[in-house]
């Protein structure tokens, strides 16, 4: 019996002592494979005598019974510990504060929010989005919108001129997004309704003016489309972008030679405080330049002004961006500051829409 109690332990100490599956494994094979320690003693049964066996019969199956159930034992025991190892290893603590993703980080400009808000209003509306180059010719800036040659209004624009090119003719810097009225109407068919918002430039700079600045503008053209139309369109426009309930609007008679008649359009305003409330007060803010669009420009469009009628605006997006989110320097907008984007700019997730509230 030495032999195999003997066995018995030094098998007994190899299960405790292997560290993981993969060695209680090379035990079991040393001990119950086919060229096993124990395998090779229930080999030496046939060879015995009878009364030989029946003794050591049950001793050496006893042996590998007992061995086979100290490995399966051992086995559990180590799939316990590992799987305690794995859940300590990748614990995850869902206490700690999330980091904001690199992404959720960047600031949309307000430039470029309310030109969203803009476009998020009129499309409501059912008005397209349209866009046109930043560098104009003559032609478009000025000639089809009804400017005559040499007219003192060319001058009142302020415009950057480019070098005269192989023809001679001038390129510039667009003005105004007027221009982009006659390229909608040269490859539209009516009814259009359109806003065209974009970049324009003029040589100019104070708190209220930089070079570069930001218009929309807005064309209507129909067969019956009418001031009353115009007015309604603003002042949908102007309650839905201020987020108030109602607005009064001032309309006193204007020049441009691409309207006939042309109008300013004053809207109703509080000063009194330490900001410009729209919608409330005794003041009047000048916030845009519309009128019935020019028998000529519709027919620079390509339209047949007796058929087709419409009208347009104009408005300053940088000047309705710093009314409704109280920035009060037009020229910090461009100067690519992160603190002043930091505290003006806008979550690059928060799209505005009408159903979700445009700036909140
Ligand atoms: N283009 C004009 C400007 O820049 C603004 C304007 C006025 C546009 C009247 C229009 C309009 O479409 O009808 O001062």
């Amino acid at each position: 019996m030495t032999d195999l109690a003997h066995l018995s332990t030094t098998l007994e100490q190899a299960i405790a002592g292997a560290k993981d599956e993969a060695a209680l494994d090379t035990v079991r094979v040393s001990a119950l494979g086919k060229k096993g320690s124990v395998s090779a003693l229930l080999a030496t049964l046939g060879a015995m005598t009878p009364d030989e066996r029946k003794e050591r019969g049950p001793a050496i199956n006893g042996l590998k019974t007992h061995i086979a159930t100290l490995i399966e034992t051992r086995r559990t025991a180590l799939r316990a510990e590992a799987l305690e190892q794995r859940l300590v290893a990748e614990k995850l603590d869902v206490t700690l504060p999330l980091r904001p993703a690199p992404a959720a980080m960047g600031r949309i400009h307000p430039v470029s929010q309310v030109i969203d808000e803009i476009a998020a209003i009129f499309s409501d509306m059912g008005f397209s989005i349209a866009e046109g180059p930043d560098i104009e010719t003559d032609y478009y800036n000025f000639t089809a919108l009804n400017f005559p040659e040499g007219h003192p209004a060319r001058e009142m624009h302020d415009t950057f001129f480019f070098n005269p090119g192989p023809d001679g003719a001038r390129k510039l810097l667009r003005t105004h997004t007027s221009p982009v009225q006659i390229r909608t109407m040269e490859k539209t068919e009516p009814p259009i309704r359109v806003v065209m918002p974009g970049r324009t430039y003029r040589n100019d700079s104070d708190q209220t003016h930089t070079p570069m600045f930001h218009q929309v503008e807005g064309l209507v053209i129909d067969k019956s489309s009418h001031i009353g139309q115009l007015r309604w369109v603003l002042e949908e426009f102007l309650k839905a972008f201020f987020e108030v309930e109602s607005v009064t609007l001032r309309f006193r008679p204007s020049f441009f030679p691409f309207t006939e008649p042309s109008m300013e359009v004053d809207v109703q305003c509080d000063r009194s405080g330490n900001e410009v409330r729209i919608g409330q007060g005794e003041d009047w803010l000048e916030i845009l330049g519309c009128g019935m669009v020019h028998p000529n420009v519709i027919r620079a469009g390509g339209l047949d002004p007796e058929i087709y009628q419409g009208f347009a605006w104009g408005m300053g997006i940088d000047r309705i961006a710093m009314l409704k989110y109280g920035m009060p320097d037009l020229r910090a907008f461009f100067d690519a500051d992160k603190r002043w984007i930091d505290h003006y700019g806008f979550r690059p997730f928060d799209l505005p829409t009408l159903f979700g509230g445009l700036s909140s």
